[in-house]
């Protein structure tokens, strides 16, 4: 059914999970909005990064949108956003993703196309270029997500504990992920492709297990944590807090700069421990804790009528 307005909610979400670089990750309990109504074209914000979010055709839920109504073959009608920004703004919280996936959602609502997660994630993908946030965004939970030549991108669920909550340090500064990629190198040796394989495994075992103890192996890393500490020195120092503190296992959250602790209990003493290492480095910054969320981004309500 063409909806008049419509009003969606996609969560934050965190990539990598350590050793998953570009493949796995995960969704959390906090929520973006996007309400979208039939009408001459704007785009308004509130909360998280609102002053920063452009007003234009570059704005990532505007994207969204738009690439729905281009993969139905429809011209995009005027169109009046509202967004409600609570995840963190370029923190590592997947921002963008929740963004993108809320235009996308909201613009197959509006529509009346009502396309498939499938369908969902593969635009998603493609426009992110990679799936370790959208996926997550759309179905909720762990996502493994891989590009397999015709058949497009693959995303399947990881079994979670239901008690899993993350524990976040999330510093008072930006980073560009393109950028943060950028300083990426493109070769690897085969020592290091080892190591990353053999823990994203045991990650994917661990929590669909509640084997637990075992994240504290599996959410090393080779591929981007170590490069990626090189601009912030204080990385390791707040994993090492925070498993000091009781998490299971901890890492930087997609490219940074926050870091998530996955814990089941001790969630208070983590943030405090990770808090105080902080300080003793001079980053800025907070905590939070989390639930890890089963819920993927989901139509909140809509209005057919005018
Ligand atoms: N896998 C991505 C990265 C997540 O680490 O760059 C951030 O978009």
């Amino acid at each position: 059914m063409i909806l008049n307005t419509v009003t969606v909610r996609a969560p934050a979400t965190s990539a990598n999970l350590g050793p998953g670089f570009d493949c796995i990750g995960m969704a959390l309990d906090i929520w973006n909005e996007l309400t979208l109504t039939r009408g001459e074209f704007s785009v308004s914000a509130v909360g998280e990064g609102a002053d920063l979010v452009p007003r234009d055709s570059s704005n990532l839920v505007v994207m969204g949108v738009e690439a729905v109504f281009n993969y139905i073959g429809e011209l995009v009608p005027g169109l009046q956003y509202e967004c409600t920004n609570r995840v963190p703004f370029s923190r590592g919280m997947g921002s963008s993703s929740s963004a993108i996936v809320l235009g996308l959602l909201a613009g197959s609502a509006i529509s009346g196309a009502d396309l498939s997660k499938e369908e969902l994630t593969m635009i998603a993908a493609d426009i992110e270029g990679h799936p370790d946030n959208v996926a997550p965004a759309i179905y909720g939970g762990c996502t493994i997500g891989v590009h397999n030549g015709d058949a497009g991108w693959v995303v399947d669920q990881v079994s979670i504990p239901e008690d899993l909550n993350a524990v976040l340090f999330v510093p008072e500064m930006f980073v560009n992920t393109h950028e943060s990629r950028g300083r990426l190198p493109d070769r690897i040796s085969r020592v290091d492709a080892v190591f990353n394989i053999g823990r994203a495994a045991l990650l994917v075992n661990a929590l669909s297990t509640g084997r637990l103890e075992l994240l504290r192996y599996a959410t090393d890393d080779r591929l981007h944590q170590p490069q990626r500490s090189e601009g912030f020195g204080a990385m390791p120092h707040l994993i090492a807090a925070a498993l000091t503190g009781g998490a299971h296992g901890a890492f930087l959250s997609g490219a940074g700069p926050s870091v998530l602790a996955l814990a089941t209990g001790r969630e208070v003493t983590i943030s405090y421990e990770m808090a105080e290492t902080a300080r003793h480095f001079g980053v800025d910054g907070k905590t939070m804790i989390l639930a890890v969320t089963r819920a993927g981004a989901s139509v909140v309500s809509g209005a057919a009528g005018a």
